[in-house]
């Protein structure tokens, strides 16, 4: 079975503090994009777990996040999976690539086994993967709380266009969630005002409100995301900041023609570079 795995980016993302557990509350618009990874996945008798990741830099065993998903999902029937991925999300990027592989093996083993779990309980079974599958199973848009696990579903971006460019560097996670706790006072993004620009169907509100906690405590790299930031809005975008914990930065366009111009500009400078709309969920 074939099934594509769609990237996400937070549109907007806050971290509201540090639980006894080490992991962070956070508190995120996130949204799915028409661009991502593409998946054969078959059941095997044998109980065997094989992956074919798509790039040689990727993991091609059980640490692979699509592995382990599938061997939760498959856990005492007997059944093993061969994956293969068709790699295009780029890695360490803030894109949940590792997660959105994850998230689609779930949908495509909960297919072929018939076993029809709902959505929710895939969501569920997704959250011992990754803070960030269980979004990548119900896609779309979203607030995220808790770790990341907390989902309510919000409407969809209106029709845009997304110019994404990923600077030559990647950012640890933890790292990052390690800067945010030493440090002091902070800018929130606005996210109850996100919201209502999504509710109205505002994507220049949106657009505006677009920050990321993150993009605060990113030291020397920070300029670098600051550049590419300051190219997307010169070049028309509504609005841009980082995904994740970077270093993918994305824009937001109501005009096709001047995202083009923009993605086309940017990839005469930076090597990983797409144009895209958002997704706003449902099986390719
Ligand atoms: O859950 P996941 O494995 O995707 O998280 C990767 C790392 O990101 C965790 O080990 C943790 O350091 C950090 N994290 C966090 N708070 C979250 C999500 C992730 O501190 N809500």
């Amino acid at each position: 079975m074939i099934v594509t795995a769609h990237g996400k980016l937070n549109l907007s993302l806050d971290v509201l503090g540090r639980g006894e557990d080490g992991y962070h509350a956070l508190r995120s618009v996130m949204h799915t994009v028409a661009f991502g990874d593409d998946l054969d996945v078959e059941l095997t008798r044998d109980g065997s777990f094989t992956i074919d990741p798509g790039q040689s830099y990727l993991p091609a065993d059980g640490r692979n996040l699509a592995v382990k998903a599938a061997r939760l999902f498959l856990e005492g029937t007997g059944l093993g999976a061969n994956i293969r991925v068709v790699k295009r999300i780029p890695v360490c990027a803030g894109m949940g690539g590792g997660s959105a592989d994850a998230a689609a093996v779930l949908r495509a083993l909960n297919a072929l086994t018939g076993r029809g779990l709902s959505l929710q309980a895939l969501a569920e079974l997704g959250a011992q993967v990754g803070s960030d599958v269980p979004f990548c199973v119900t896609e779309g848009a979203a607030l995220a709380e808790g770790r990341g696990e907390k989902l309510t579903p919000l409407p969809s971006l209106p029709a845009c266009a997304i110019v994404l460019c990923k600077p030559a560097f990647s950012i640890s996670t933890p790292e990052l969630f390690a800067r945010i706790d030493r440090r002091r006072s902070r800018l929130h993004p606005d996210t109850a005002g996100m919201i209502a620009a999504l509710e109205e169907g505002d994507l220049a509100g949106v657009a505006r409100r677009s920050f990321n906690v993150f993009e605060d405590v990113l030291g020397r790299r920070g300029s670098g995301i600051a550049a590419i930031k300051s190219a997307l809005t010169e070049m028309g975008a509504l609005g841009a900041a980082m995904t994740g914990s970077g270093s993918t930065v994305f824009g937001l366009f109501d005009d096709g023609e001047a995202a083009r111009r923009a993605w086309e500009a940017l990839a005469g400078q930076y090597q990983e570079c797409w144009l895209t709309r958002p997704w706003s969920g449902g099986q390719a």
